[in-house]
């Protein structure tokens, strides 16, 4: 079964808001996105594994942890995946960042792959999938599906609103996976837009609306 996290904490729900809220320009959109993507992955980020080093204080030598194993990937799917980047990479600067390039046919609402290009050792490394919009689902699993496919085992997939019927056909489709969500929402519209959601996130990063 997949572990969910669906976030309480005021600062997420304060900043979710204010992202919600239409008259919040694209500078402050975008500063919003890197916050909460920070908030929220220093949560799905908890068990990365450490072990033990020595180190020399100023004191004396001690044993100390240190974060080992295996290494992160962080994924964006383009285009509204972007903004979450630099809100992980703050967190693990180091991280290696690959790319999955996916639009919702604005007709038929089903996900088109159009560009992916991964990190080397891919299947090494636990993937931070991410979006900020989970709506009809479609394109987070083909997003899971197309990493799975590459040899990844380890996926925290992270997006700041999710509709219940995305969120259902996730962990449906992938059982195995964390899902990290900012806040649920209510429902779908007739057009697949979550409900009451912030709109098209990727306009409001990009400022294209
Ligand atoms: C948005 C969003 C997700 C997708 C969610 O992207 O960023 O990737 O829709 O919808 P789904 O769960 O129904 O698949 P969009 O296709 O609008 O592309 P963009 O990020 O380039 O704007
Ligand atoms: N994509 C978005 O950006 N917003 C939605 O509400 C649904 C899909």
């Amino acid at each position: 079964m997949s572990k969910i996290v669906v976030f309480d904490h005021p600062l997420i729900q304060h900043k979710i808001s204010l992202l919600r809220d239409c008259t919040t320009g694209t500078r402050d959109f975008r500063i919003l996105i890197e916050e909460i993507a920070t908030l929220m992955g220093y949560e799905a980020l908890r068990d990365l594994p450490v072990g033990m080093k020595e180190i020399k204080t100023p004191i004396e030598t001690t044993s100390a942890p240190v974060i080992t194993g295996k290494t992160i990937a962080v994924v964006p799917i383009l285009r509204a995946g972007l903004g979450m980047v630099k809100g992980i990479l703050a967190l693990v600067p180091t991280a290696k960042v690959g790319h999955i390039g996916m639009y919702r046919d604005p007709e038929t609402h089903e996900p088109h792959e159009y560009y992916a290009k991964l990190p080397e050792s891919i299947e090494e490394r636990t993937v931070m999938l991410l979006d900020p919009m989970l709506a009809t689902g479609g394109s987070a699993v083909a997003a899971v599906d197309y990493l799975k496919k590459q040899g990844v085992k380890s996926i925290k997939f992270m997006s700041i609103i999710a509709a219940p019927e995305g969120l259902s056909k996730l962990i449906l489709a992938h059982p195995d996976i964390e899902v990290y969500v900012g806040h649920l929402d209510e429902k779908l519209n007739e057009n697949k837009y979550i409900v009451p959601g912030l709109g098209d996130a990727g306009d409001r990063i990009f400022g294209t609306i």
